[in-house]
């Protein structure tokens, strides 16, 4: 149905335009008492065996949505509602801004990608925090905040960037996600090289305990898959050293050669970062090396190109305590989570794992024994 739909409508449709339609409808069921609790039936199983611990957080199972599609906390129930067990929303930045000009979104169909440049288009951290403390939550979810600069803002002057909306916004976190690899704020993948990257982390971790002094907030940092092996190899040192929570991997690539990519070459040649099936096979090689690296010190977030339920297994198997995705929302609609958290705990019961906590990592770890 969802395919007819897509078909018919959406991919007619700019995708932008579809986004924000689709988004709507999605929070307009929310708000109407009777078509939540029955969609929410529908689409939000608890599988018992999916219940997860992490960040010091219980949530109904490991998968949720990834940061950029609720960049302004808009709709966390009527995401909860379709099935997302945590909802990261942002990127956030200090300031608000407009992001950058349309066209700049695109959909690669034949790839089952997306390409994006939006450049972080949101409210500002100050209206984002308002919106998250009138909030009343009517389904339990998780929420992520996902910050990242302003684009005005020079690179020297980050830091304080990150700190202000760290301040306004730690409070309303159930974790906190510091965004340093979306590729359409110039110089920001630049934050990732470990130099800048520890006194960023630094004051944002002290600036959580500053604004919320009765609670630690978890703190996360997200990173590119186009990092050099090394430098994965450095931020998971470093998120060690200085006791970070864990690291979500990964944003989108900029790369382009060597994925198979068989839409139309000006397409595949937009600028932004690509997501989806092509950045499947990066992603998840850069969690092994994150596994391998840190194994359980950590909680490791695995993103990018999960499409199916056997992705997202493969994903715990391979280190990822929670799992995130978005693109493959858009091509899949509505059922998508429900199916995801359906197949996974199929899988896990089949398994050898007792529970899923014992299934994280043991492909990684078995490699390397
Ligand atoms: C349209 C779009 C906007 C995004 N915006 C953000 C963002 O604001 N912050 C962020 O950390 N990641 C953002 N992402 C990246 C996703 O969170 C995710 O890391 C990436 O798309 C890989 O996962 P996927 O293949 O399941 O989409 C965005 C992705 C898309 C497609």
């Amino acid at each position: 149905m969802y395919a007819l739909l897509f078909r018919l409508l959406f991919r007619r449709m700019d995708p932008e335009r579809a986004h924000h339609l689709a988004f709507r409808w999605i929070r307009l069921a929310a708000r109407v008492p009777v078509l939540r609790t029955f969609a929410a039936a529908v689409l939000d199983p608890h599988p018992r065996n999916l219940r997860t611990e992490a960040l010091g957080l219980r949530l109904h199972s490991p998968f949720g949505l990834a940061a950029g599609f609720d960049k302004n906390a808009v709709g966390i129930d009527g995401m909860a509602m379709l099935g997302f067990d945590h909802v990261e929303i942002g990127t956030v930045t200090a300031e608000p801004q407009p992001g950058n000009p349309k066209k700049r979104l695109f959909r690669l169909v034949a790839d089952r990608a997306v390409i994006n440049r939006m450049g972080f288009n949101n409210e500002g951290s100050a209206a984002v925090a308002a919106r998250l403390a009138a909030r009343r939550p009517v389904l339990r979810t998780t929420v992520g905040v996902n910050i990242g600069k302003t684009k005005v803002v020079p690179e020297a002057e980050a830091v304080a960037d990150y700190v202000a909306s760290t301040r306004r916004l730690a409070a309303h976190a159930d974790y906190l996600v510091v965004n340093v690899s979306s590729p359409n704020t110039p110089g920001l993948r630049n934050l990732q090289a470990t130099e800048a990257l520890r006194p960023l982390l630094g004051a944002v971790r002290a600036e959580a305990d500053r604004a919320v002094p009765d609670r630690r907030v978890p703190l996360l940092v997200k990173i590119a898959p186009d990092l050099a092996d090394e430098d994965v190899d450095a931020v998971a040192d470093l998120a060690v050293e200085l006791g970070l929570d864990g690291i979500i991997a990964t944003n989108t690539t900029i790369a382009r050669e060597g994925l198979g990519l068989r839409s139309a070459p000006a397409l595949v040649q937009e600028t932004g970062g690509l997501s989806g099936a092509p950045v499947k096979a990066r992603s998840l090689d850069v969690l092994r090396r994150l596994y391998a690296r840190v194994g359980d010190r950590l909680v490791l977030v695995g993103v990018g190109g999960v499409d199916t339920a056997d992705d997202a297994w493969e994903r715990v198997l391979a280190g990822a305590t929670l799992v995130q995705g978005y693109t493959a929302f858009l091509y899949r609609g509505p059922f998508w989570a429900r199916g995801i958290k359906k197949g996974l705990a199929a899988r896990l019961a089949a398994s050898p794992y007792a529970t899923l906590a014992e299934a994280v990592g043991a492909d990684t770890r078995k490699a390397r024994a």
